[in-house]
């Protein structure tokens, strides 16, 4: 970190910023293989609470790298990083009384582990909500809506998450949706239902 700087606090605080605006900011988190339907559950989750009047932003792995992210690759330190930065920009997003919603890989406990402390430990704590999108391998391999696992397996890519690449399934996940058991508008109603019950959203 650089030295000689200085955190300038606003003059809202959270509470106030919350009721001014009349929500609350929180952090959904998925995470799970490529084609575990990461990105579509998240456009939908999106659209879904936008279209009830709250404030809601998505931040997709695969968008984030054609900017913010684009000099990271897929070797572990650029992923660390990737998620690192997520991490931050996620957390300000929902400083900013936004609800977001991130669809990253995030292979590593130990980087979504960090993210949530980010939001934990801020005062007042941010709600942080991981939710694993899970798929068998078999099936999302199945699925292969990019050809990318053909590429893995064929060795065209290397580094690929789940053939070359491991994946780390999160143990304690707030929400767990088997998306080859539930459809894309059941994982909508799983989020939206817990986002309810925790007084989260209206
Ligand atoms: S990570 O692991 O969280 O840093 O990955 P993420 O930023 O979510 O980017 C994943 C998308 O990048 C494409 N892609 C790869 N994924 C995994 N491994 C390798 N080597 C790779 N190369 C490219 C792929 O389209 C991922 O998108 P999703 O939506 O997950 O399928």
């Amino acid at each position: 970190m650089a030295t000689n700087i200085t955190f300038h606090p606003g003059s809202v605080t959270q509470t106030e910023r919350d009721e001014l605006l009349g929500q609350k900011g929180a952090t959904i988190w998925l995470t799970g293989l490529s084609a575990s339907g990461k990105s579509t559950i998240a456009t939908a989750l999106e659209q879904h609470l936008l279209h009830k009047k709250l404030h809601a932003y998505r931040l997709d792995g695969d968008n984030i790298r054609f900017g913010l992210n684009k000099d990271l690759g897929f070797d572990q330190a650029s992923r660390v990083e990737n998620i690192r930065r997520i991490g931050e920009v996620s957390l300000l997003f929902s400083l900013s009384s936004t609800i977001a919603i991130t669809a990253f890989i995030s292979p590593y406990i130990s980087d979504r582990e960090l993210a949530r402390s980010l939001h934990e430990k801020h005062s007042p704590a941010i709600p942080f909500i991981e939710v694993y999108v899970d798929a068998p391998i078999e099936v999302v391999e199945q699925r292969d809506p990019k050809g990318l696992y053909k590429k893995a397996r064929a060795g065209e890519i290397k580094d690929f998450t789940g053939v070359s690449a491991p994946y780390e399934a999160p143990p304690n996940a707030e929400i767990h949706i088997r998306t080859d058991q539930v459809d894309v508008a059941g994982a909508v109603e799983i989020i939206v239902k817990y986002l309810v019950e925790k007084g989260l959203i209206p």
